[in-house]
């Protein structure tokens, strides 16, 4: 059996991790491929709620194997620090592998995102603060640090120089911060070598071996498609390639052993931090969307900014991803409205146009064209099949099925692992 991809189909937040963690009992492997901690997936097991950042959403499953892959920055003291919460919680992280090429984010890292974000004031991306874009940066720029430098303290400290010579100039004479002292910043990265040791591997050749084997993998995607840095609403995204391609540079496996790729979708719309989004609701709608769907940031605890479902991102997501499938999460939410608005098209300076524009400018410039569909007020959170929904429901689902260009093959009615209705199986 080949591989799967997850993705957010949306600009993060779509149920990610509800939905590997459903899907980790059926795959051997779960592998996060790019991204870091800027992610927060939640997991609902019985009356046990999970918050992982970096950790893959495979690790609550005992029989599966979670790994870090190549294109993942990680963040050691976040890394530990979220293993030792699920150990004091009984959960078993001894399989977890980590990709010796996967790149540090450092404390630098971290400072520079935080006081860029403060230069850039009124213009600023909103990021999580977590150093992410100036971690991927110094991977571009061939000034990152690796897992595997941890285990040369030569090397590391040759590579923290050269990554702090231009970073100190840069945060003593621009921002009028103090400089960082490379021996500091290289004792407290060799501190975390010996605890990182047991988990680091060649992740790329577990992987492929494990395929070869037949073993099922799953990659898990973090943030979402339209916060990809190529596809995604720029400069308002993250700096990794969340889209199904980013998952075979992001962990080293060919896109020939890819058989599915399966887009999340919420069955409204979510974005947190700065950027355009056509659908946005400035009202109690938006307000009741907020409350009803607990929309306030896993990481940052940000609330989120709610809108309508929006079809013409369901579609780009459709194309780009390559998706075979979407899984539809928190249809519940949309429980009590009389009718519920969905975005089809956008209009433009007076053009109805059907596809997102690949000109920012007049993204910025789309508004959106609602259909609108008739609501259900019956509870659905106990539904168990396609059809024990109301026909109101069911009709939602299948309109934005014919509008997204992909089947509907799962529909989560709950955040709980058993409230989800499938109507194809994935594996
Ligand atoms: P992720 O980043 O894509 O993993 O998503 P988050 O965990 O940040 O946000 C999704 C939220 O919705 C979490 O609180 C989930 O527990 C919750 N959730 C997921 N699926 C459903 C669903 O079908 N219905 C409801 N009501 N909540 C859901
Ligand atoms: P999950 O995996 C929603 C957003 C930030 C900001 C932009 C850039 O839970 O879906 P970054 O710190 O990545 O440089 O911030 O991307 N962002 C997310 N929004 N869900 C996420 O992750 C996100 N990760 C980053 O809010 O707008
Ligand atoms: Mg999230």
């Amino acid at each position: 059996m080949p591989a799967l991809v997850l993705l957010g189909a949306q600009w993060g937040d779509e149920g990610k991790g509800k939905a590997t963690d459903l899907l980790g009992g059926s795959v051997d492997y779960v592998v996060r491929y790019q991204g870091g901690n800027n992610a927060g997936h939640t997991v609902v097991v019985g009356d046990q709620k999970y918050a992982l950042h970096l950790l893959p959403s495979g690790i609550l499953t005992p029989e599966c194997t979670p790994v870090i892959g190549n294109g993942v920055v990680v963040d050691p003291s976040v890394l530990l620090s979220e293993l030792s919460g699920l150990n004091e919680r009984g959960v078993d992280t001894s399989k977890l592998l980590i990709s010796g090429n996967a790149h540090i984010i450092t404390p630098y890292n971290v400072t520079v995102d935080k006081v860029t974000e403060r230069f850039l004031g009124k213009r600023k991306i909103g990021t999580t603060g977590r150093g992410i874009g100036p971690t991927y940066a110094d991977k571009i720029n061939r000034v990152g640090i690796r897992v595997q430098d941890l285990y040369d303290e030569s090397i590391l400290t040759q590579k923290v120089e050269a990554a702090l010579d231009v970073k100190n100039q840069v945060l003593t004479k621009l921002y009028n911060r103090r400089a960082i002292a490379v021996e500091q910043v290289v004792e407290e990265l060799l501190g975390y070598a010996d605890k990182l040791a047991p988990y680091v591997a060649d992740t790329v050749l577990v992987l492929n071996q494990a395929l070869d084997d037949d073993k099922v993998v799953l990659f898990e995607g973090g943030q979402g498609t339209l916060l990809d840095i190529d596809h995604g609403t720029y400069p308002f995204v993250t700096s990794s390639n969340p889209t199904a391609g980013g998952a075979c540079t992001g962990a080293g496996v060919g896109p020939t052993k890819i058989s599915r790729v399966i887009g999340i979708l919420k069955a409204y719309t979510t974005r947190v931090g700065a950027g355009p989004f056509p659908t946005e609701l400035f009202d109690e709608d938006g307000e009741a969307l907020r409350r009803i769907g607990g929309e306030r940031g896993v990481t940052t605890g940000r609330d989120r900014r709610c809108g309508w479902f929006d079809a013409v991102i369901a579609r780009y997501a459709t194309r780009v991803n390559g998706l075979t499938d979407f899984f539809l999460t928190k249809l519940d939410v949309l429980t009590g409205w009389e009718q519920i608005p969905v975005c089809v098209a956008y209009e433009i300076d007076g053009r109805r146009v059907e596809e997102l524009p690949y000109s920012q400018t007049d993204f910025h410039h789309a508004k959106p064209v609602y259909e609108m569909l008739p609501g259900w007020s019956e509870d659905i959170s106990k539904a168990k099949s396609f059809s024990d929904l109301p026909k109101n429901a069911q009709a939602y689902v299948k309109a934005l099925e014919d509008m997204s260009g992909a089947p509907i093959s799962a529909i989560g009615v709950g955040p709980g692992r058993d409230e989800t209705i499938e109507i194809n199986s994935f594996i």
